[in-house]
């Protein structure tokens, strides 16, 4: 079997998914998306848009101006018709999916570059817009308990995850990512796109926009449940509604090689699990246990944990269940930072956590060898992929 290796990973800043107050309000999808394209191509001249086997791009809803927007996207950017262009489609895990598809082709030899995207305009297709659920499947799950926040809210009551010990992971996924920012870390990885101020001031945007200056314990304490009356998920322990693309190149290593590419991670396999979908957020305790066990690991041999902070209460069950860690602050998870922060593009933050792992890696923790990014996904399907270090 071939190897496959990250060459180059971008992806646009986060921004508020708001009609007036999001700094993308005013672009469209396929605009962000074909602006990581671009900047791949720029920055790897060696490799042309016609050499790209195919684009695998993840969306978690396919619906208006995110239709095949795999396709539309590569077109409507310019891109060569001879590219073929193939949307993923599963939920939240979706960016996530693309990469892993594009990575098992290389494997499998069929082609030697691969382009993986992910993307999310939650403004322009909110979430769950066009979307009907079969009546069989409304029958055997509780209508009420589908929906994205009552399910945060039931992982919080099952696993016993209490208000404060949220917010008090918001309040470190805040710290980090605001450090983060001001240190310039996501620099390499962010790809300045012109947007408009809350004013309608254009500029160009090159930091994620829900990232706080600073943020307040007893501001989060003061916040009202979004989901339940008596609930205890609020905005600030939830993901917030977001837009923003992302994109890798991906490439055999004997092509890599050949070219003269430098990398720092190879794919080193993944997992996906299915369970509950009304306690969807804990499924990454199943994928990240298949993947480990496949891999003869366990969780000390991980130096670097991306995990998707859909809610504040999903992310603490499945850190404490894998025996990663209990409260935040955490050593190893989300370094830079989580989507409590940064925000959550549904189908682009599973590529997007790649991107962040790969720049960790290349930088703050040059001594681990393996990392593992893993998010949840609507309906009860969740994913793990396990890269590892090969400079
Ligand atoms: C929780 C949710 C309903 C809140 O939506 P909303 O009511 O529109 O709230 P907003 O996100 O706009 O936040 C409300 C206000 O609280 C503020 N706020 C949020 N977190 C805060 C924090 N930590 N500290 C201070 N203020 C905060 C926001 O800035 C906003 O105020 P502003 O408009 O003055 O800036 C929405 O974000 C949501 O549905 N999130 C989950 C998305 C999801 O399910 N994703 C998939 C996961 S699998």
């Amino acid at each position: 079997m071939k190897e496959c290796v990250i060459i180059d990973g971008v992806r646009t800043a986060n921004a508020r998914a708001h009609e007036e107050k999001g700094w993308f309000r005013n672009l469209t999808p396929d605009v962000l998306l074909t602006s990581c394209y671009e900047a791949l191509f720029q920055r790897n001249s060696k490799v042309k848009p016609d050499d790209i086997e195919a684009v695998f791009c993840g969306s978690a809803n396919q619906s208006g101006i995110q239709n095949d927007i795999a396709r539309l996207g590569w077109l409507a950017g310019g891109f060569p018709e001879s590219v073929p262009a193939n949307g993923i489609g599963q939920q939240c895990c979706s960016g996530m999916a693309a990469v892993e598809h594009a990575a098992r082709a290389i494997l499998c030899g069929e082609g030697d570059v691969y382009v993986a995207a992910g993307v999310e305009d939650m403004q322009h297709v909110g979430m769950g817009a066009n979307m009907e659920f079969p009546r069989r499947f409304l029958e055997r799950y509780p209508p009420e308990e589908i929906p994205m926040g009552p399910t945060a809210e039931k992982v919080a009551e099952l696993y016993k995850v209490s208000r404060p010990d949220m917010e008090t992971m918001a309040y470190w996924s805040n710290i980090k990512a605001w450090e983060a920012t001001v240190a310039g870390k996501f620099k390499d990885e962010i790809v300045p796109v012109e947007g408009e101020k809350e004013d309608g001031t254009k500029f160009v945007v090159d930091r994620d926009q829900w990232v706080r200056e600073s943020v307040s314990m007893e501001k989060m304490a003061s916040m009202q449940p979004s989901f339940k009356l008596d609930g205890l998920i609020t905005a600030a322990t939830s993901s917030p509604l977001t837009t923003g693309a992302c994109a890798l190149l991906l490439m055999s290593k004997d092509k890599a090689d050949a070219l003269g590419l430098r990398y720092h991670l190879k794919y080193a396999g993944s997992a996906m699990a299915g369970c509950d979908p009304t306690i969807m957020g804990v499924g990454p305790i199943y994928a990240a246990q298949k993947l480990l066990s496949r891999a003869g690991l366990t969780v000390k041999d991980v130096g670097v944990w991306e995990l998707n902070e859909a809610f504040a209460s999903q992310s603490l069950a499945v850190l404490r269940e894998l025996g990663i860690a209990q409260n935040a602050p955490f050593e190893n998870v989300n370094i830079w930072g989580g989507a409590l922060a940064l925000g959550h593009p549904l189908g682009e933050t599973g590529a997007r956590l790649i991107v962040t792992l790969n720049s960790i890696m290349k930088t703050d923790r040059k001594g681990a060898r393996y990392g593992v990014a893993m998010l949840c996904g609507g309906m009860g399907n969740a994913n793990a992929s396990l890269w590892q270090r090969v400079e």
